[in-house]
């Protein structure tokens, strides 16, 4: 899907809440558009008081930033150490408008299962067929990649695997509890705060 970034000056930010309004919008716009740098973030998780950090898909934004959405095997790294301890920090980076939002919240996989089957039936089958290998992710192979190692399961034939892949497929909810917005700006450097409580945010400038 074609990308154009959307723009800002200065003087369209007054309030921490018109660069809090820019952020949301350009959060909720990156989970559609492939293109957008915000389609990707960093998640960090915690084990054992160690940081874990990887890449993954924004699947979801919510229209007050309270809430995100992410997916991931069931059996990964990631979904053992949320259960362990649910938090969570992610990080997005929109170089082309050198804008940066950090989030921190709780996470929690969506136990739902209508919510989780229409997150799954809505994926591409290529997404769907990540989930479809027998072996967690993280196993060791003797072969280069998991298709080489199971060369039967192939996008070609996702319907034979789509029930096993469903199962190894899990959606996590974040709830979002605070987040930090720096925009670098030519002129100016303009950072905010944003504590989230009982659903509304408390907005503020600070220094970058
Ligand atoms: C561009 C990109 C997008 C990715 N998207 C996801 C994703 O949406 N969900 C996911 O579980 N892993 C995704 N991954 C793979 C993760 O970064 C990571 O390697 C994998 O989930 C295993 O992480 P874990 O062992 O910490 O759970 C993505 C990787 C890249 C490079």
């Amino acid at each position: 899907m074609a990308f154009t970034p959307n723009l800002i000056q200065p003087d369209q930010i007054q309030s921490p809440q018109d660069l809090f309004n820019f952020c949301r919008d350009e959060l909720i716009i990156g989970v559609k558009k492939s293109k957008h740098p915000f389609h990707l973030c960093t998640l960090c998780t915690v084990m054992d008081g160690r940081p874990f950090a990887r890449t993954v898909v924004s699947r979801g934004v919510n229209p007050n930033l309270t809430q995100c959405r992410i997916h991931s095997d069931k059996r990964s790294q990631k979904n053992n150490h949320i259960m362990q301890s649910p938090n969570v920090a992610l990080v997005y980076y929109s170089p082309i408008q050198k804008l940066q939002v950090r989030v921190e919240g709780i996470a929690q996989m969506v136990s739902n299962t209508n919510d989780a089957d229409y997150f799954f039936d809505t994926s591409s089958p290529h997404s769907q067929l990540c989930y479809a290998f027998p072996k967690p992710p993280g196993t060791v192979i003797e072969e280069k990649t998991k298709e080489r190692r199971y060369p039967d399961i192939s996008i070609h034939d996702i319907d034979a695997h789509r029930d096993h892949a469903r199962k190894n497929f899990s959606a996590i909810f974040i709830t979002i509890q605070s987040m930090d917005a720096l925009w670098l700006s030519k002129s100016e450097h303009i950072r905010m705060h944003g504590q989230c409580i009982n659903n509304a945010w408390d907005l503020k400038f600070i220094i970058a």
